[in-house]
């Protein structure tokens, strides 16, 4: 385990459960996706999937190390269930280990609530903890939403691997004083120090150089 969970709320006082995404996950992450609209699954797999298939169910569940990080986040539900709320996961490039790709998906009812902007935060310190200084991320020149939050992060933007595509690259810092003073970045701030405390020590980089 990386990351211990993490009880918190959004702004607007919906309790929300942010955590490792875990094997056993995958009936959750099939409810999130068939809730989300035809418009959120075009930004997110850049074309209208009706469904996900076994082989990215098993991807996205797969158990996280160093390199493979995926963070879920839930709605706790009066019945004791979970609503799938978000995810947000990065794998190393096995070339570059010092960097990372990137996805984060919102369900429709839970945007525009500050949720994308938190699992962000979570997922940046995470991957700073391993290592990682840039996450990068595949985004739809249409996309206005996560392009205006990675704007609100002063992210780069690249060309894509094709005209409709930049590629955005975030830079992910060990001190969040160094996020912009933005909204974004004020978010990116607050879920950092929720992530710092709840990362597993266990989880801690070993010392390059101990002493002997
Ligand atoms: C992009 C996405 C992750 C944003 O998540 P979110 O929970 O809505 O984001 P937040 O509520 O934290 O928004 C943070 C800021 O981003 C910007 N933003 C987010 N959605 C926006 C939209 N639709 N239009 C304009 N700005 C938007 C705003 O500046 C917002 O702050 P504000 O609401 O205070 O104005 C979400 O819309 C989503 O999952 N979309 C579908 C999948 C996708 O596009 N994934 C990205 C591809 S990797």
């Amino acid at each position: 385990m990386i990351l211990r969970p993490i009880h918190t709320s959004l702004p607007d006082g919906t309790p929300i459960l942010i955590r490792e995404v875990a094997p056993g996950d995958a009936d959750l992450l099939r409810l999130g996706f068939d809730h989300m609209s035809d418009a959120s699954r075009t930004s997110r797999f850049f074309g209208g999937i009706a469904q996900l298939s076994e082989a990215q169910v098993t991807a996205f569940t797969s158990p996280n190390d160093r390199d493979h990080v995926a963070i879920g986040a839930a709605v706790p539900m009066e019945d004791g269930g979970l609503d799938p709320a978000g995810t947000a996961r990065f794998v190393r490039l096995p070339d570059d280990p010092r960097r990372a790709e990137f996805a984060l998906t919102v369900v429709d009812r839970y945007q525009r609530r500050g949720l994308g902007s938190l699992l962000l935060g979570v997922l940046a310190r995470v991957a700073c903890h391993n290592g990682i200084d840039r996450l990068l991320g595949y985004v739809m020149r249409s996309n206005r939403g996560m392009l205006s939050l990675l704007d609100g992060l002063d992210a780069r933007r690249e060309p894509g691997p094709d005209p409709s595509v930049h590629q955005m690259i975030l830079e992910v810092h060990d001190d969040p004083g160094d996020y912009p003073a933005t909204p974004a970045g004020d978010a990116m701030r607050r879920a950092d120090m929720m992530a710092r405390m709840s990362l597993v020590p266990d989880a801690m980089p070993p010392d390059p150089d101990p002493d002997p």
